[in-house]
C-alpha cells in the first residue's frame, strides 16, 4: 500500500501530459498554491536539461512540484540539490542496504555510476529580486531507462527495486519536504553537507563542459552557494552552470 502524501502537497495527477513542468508552470502562473504537485503516468514531450528530451514511457516517475520560496534565483536553485538528495534517499529506502546510490553535480542521481534520475528547475522572477515561483521537475527511471543518452543511464528495477510511481512518489515527496523545511530554517548549509555526503568522492577527475569550452580537473566540493569547485591547472575554480562527466582514466 502507498504511503500517504504529507498534507503540504496538493496532488494533481494525469494519465498523460506533454510535460509535468509545463502544466506546473501554467498552474503557477494562474496562482496555484505552493505544494501543488503535478504527476503524469507518461509524458509526450518530457524535457531534460540543455533542451534535451526526457524519455517518458509509463512505469517511471514524472513529477513537478511548485514552490514559492521567498528567495532570489540563485538561492532558489539550491533546492535542486534538495530534490536530488530526496530522490537519492528515497531510492536508498527501496533498495537493499549498500546499493550504490550517489549524486553528481548539480542534480543527477546515479545508481552504479549511471544516471537514474534528473531534475529540471524552472522559475519566474517576481518582486524585489525574489522568484515568484519555482517548479522542480523530477524524473526517476523506476522501470526502464533510455538507451540513446549521451551518458550511461539505468533504472531502479535493473538494481532489484521493483517500485511503482505511486509508491515511490510519497517517499520522495516526504524527503523533499523535510529538506525544504531544513533549507527554510537553516539555509543551504545542511542541504550542502548532506549532498556532499552522497556525492562524487573528493578528488575525482571530472570533465566539465561549459558553453564553448571543456575543462578537466578534480572535484573539490561545493562552495557555500552550490557552485562546483574544480581544482585544475589554474587553481580552484567555481563553476555555476555546466555539464559534468567523469574524466577518461
Ligand atoms: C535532466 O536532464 O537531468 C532533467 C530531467 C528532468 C525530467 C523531469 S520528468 C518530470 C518533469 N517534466 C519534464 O518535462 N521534465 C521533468
Amino acid at each position: 500500500m502507498s504511503e500517504a502524501l504529507p498534507g503540504f502537497f496538493r496532488l494533481r495527477s494525469f494519465a498523460c501530459l506533454a510535460s509535468t513542468n509545463e502544466t506546473a508552470k501554467e498552474l503557477a502562473a494562474a496562482g496555484a498554491p505552493e505544494g501543488t504537485l503535478v504527476t503524469a503516468a507518461e509524458q509526450s514531450a518530457g524535457r531534460g536539461r540543455y533542451g534535451r528530451s526526457w524519455a517518458s514511457p509509463p512505469g517511471n516517475l514524472y513529477a513537478s512540484l511548485l514552490l514559492r520560496p521567498n528567495a532570489d534565483p540563485a538561492a532558489a536553485a539550491q533546492l535542486g540539490f534538495a530534490a536530488a538528495l530526496a530522490v537519492a534517499e528515497a531510492a536508498q529506502q527501496v533498495f537493499p542496504p549498500g546499493a550504490p546510490v550517489s549524486l553528481k553535480w548539480p542534480n543527477d542521481v546515479l545508481v552504479g555510476g549511471a544516471k537514474a534520475a534528473g531534475i529540471l528547475l524552472e522559475s519566474r522572477g517576481g518582486d524585489a529580486g525574489a522568484v515568484a515561483w519555482l517548479v522542480i521537475g523530477i524524473g526517476v527511471n523506476l522501470a526502464s531507462a533510455p538507451l540513446d543518452t549521451p551518458y550511461p543511464a539505468t533504472c531502479l528495477a535493473a538494481w532489484g527495486a521493483e517500485v511503482a510511481p505511486a509508491d515511490f512518489l510519497p517517499i520522495c515527496a516526504g524527503r523533499l519536504l523535510a529538506w525544504y523545511e531544513a533549507w527554510r530554517q537553516a539555509g543551504f548549509a545542511p542541504v550542502r553537507a548532506a549532498w556532499l555526503g552522497r556525492a562524487h568522492p573528493m578528488g575525482e577527475r571530472l570533465r566539465v563542459r561549459l558553453a564553448g569550452e571543456e575543462l578537466e580537473g578534480r572535484f573539490a566540493g561545493l562552495d557555500a552557494d552550490g557552485r562546483l569547485l574544480l581544482e585544475g591547472r589554474e587553481g580552484r575554480q567555481p563553476i555555476a552552470a555546466a555539464e559534468v562527466f567523469p574524466a577518461a582514466p
